[in-house]
């Protein structure tokens, strides 16, 4: 490893992210009440631009007035390029109650569109005296943002998260897609009479992962448009899993659930990773660096792998 060490991510759970319309306060406590760790109200495009003035206020009144337990509350704004986007910025952290932990940057194309986010966060929470930093998460959703993500992810001290956002993302790409994320019927290898569907998102979540965990950000697979399909989500969050991300958007509460148990390890998983961590203590107390678990090999590079596992289950056992 380079002598710069890799900074651990923010030691809080993000297996699913439910949004909801600023818009349709109706939705508000029972996103409150729901199992996702992450509650994300949307300014942005789920709500019309005559909406916008109200969806604000609404979002403001009730990231006071409701209980929102011990999950993280996030606020997505609008685009740098809207006019709307300041207005969210100063209302919010002018009147929202300080439970607000985190705002959502959208489309975010370089570290400088942070960077205007954080000298106008920064000056608005001096001159009200706020005593809790706003954290900011971002999604990578346009050419621009894949092609920046690193120095995105190494932009502000408040980064927490990066989600990757298909939809916006393909459309910037000019990707031939139409479903929001997943297979994608014309994305196929061909041999002897036979399709295998491959995955046009591998490419941009490795480049998120790699940039995320360079600079102790966790990354995040964004929505899934179609609810209706349980077997898509769960295939593509296994994908998003498996690559090195910590979970998934919630466009309907019916993914909540999936999100959850793709994102949690089983507890076969745990019982296994704390049984490598046990078998490498002993090698270590006899002097190897390597021993042997189930047939196969273990060595130090194990031990980081299962202690990922372990300190994940303990986040989760105590929610
Ligand atoms: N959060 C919490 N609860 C929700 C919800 C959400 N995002 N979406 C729907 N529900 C509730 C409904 O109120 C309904 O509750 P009820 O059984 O008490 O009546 C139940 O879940 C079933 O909802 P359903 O009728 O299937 O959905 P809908 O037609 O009301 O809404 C969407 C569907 C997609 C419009 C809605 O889920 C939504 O707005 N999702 C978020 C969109 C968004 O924020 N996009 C931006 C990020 S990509
Ligand atoms: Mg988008």
């Amino acid at each position: 490893m380079s002598f710069r060490l890799q900074p651990a991510p923010p030691a809080r759970l993000n297996r699913c992210q439910l949004f909801g319309p600023g818009s349709r306060t109706a939705l508000f406590e029972k996103m409150a009440k729901s199992e996702a760790d992450v509650i994300n109200i949307d300014l942005e495009d789920s709500v019309a631009p005559d909406d916008k003035d109200a969806a604000r206020k609404q979002t403001i009144q009730a990231i006071g007035d409701i209980d929102w337990g011990d999950k993280t509350l996030s606020v997505r704004i609008n685009g740098l390029d809207t006019p709307y986007w300041y207005r969210d910025v100063v209302d919010l952290l002018e009147q929202a109650s300080e439970r607000l932990d985190l705002i959502m940057i959208p489309k975010v194309g370089n570290a400088s569109d942070i960077y205007a986010v954080d000298a106008l966060a920064t000056a608005i929470e001096r001159a009200k005296g706020r005593q809790k930093r706003l954290g900011f998460e971002v999604i990578i959703e346009s050419a621009a943002g894949i092609s920046h993500v690193e120095e995105i992810a190494a932009a502000s001290p408040r980064l927490q998260a990066v989600s990757l956002g298909a939809a916006d993302f393909a459309a910037s790409m000019g990707m031939a897609t139409t479903g929001i994320g997943g297979t994608q019927e014309n994305y196929y290898m061909h041999r002897e009479g036979q399709k295998y569907w491959s995955d046009p998102w591998h490419w941009a979540q490795a480049n998120i992962v790699a940039a995320c965990r360079t600079h102790g950000v966790l990354p995040v697979d964004g929505p899934f448009g179609d609810f209706s399909d349980k077997e898509g989500f769960v295939a593509q969050a296994r994908r998003s899993a498996t690559l090195g991300m910590v979970g998934k958007w919630a466009i309907h509460p019916s993914q909540i659930a999936l999100a959850n148990e793709v994102f949690s390890p089983t507890e076969d998983a745990v019982t296994e990773a704390q049984e490598i961590l046990a078998a490498m203590e002993e090698a270590k107390r006899s002097g190897a660096g390597a021993t042997v678990y189930k047939g196969r090999l273990v060595d130090i590079a194990s031990i980081r792998q299962a202690e990922v596992i372990v300190r994940q289950a303990e986040l989760i056992a105590k929610k």
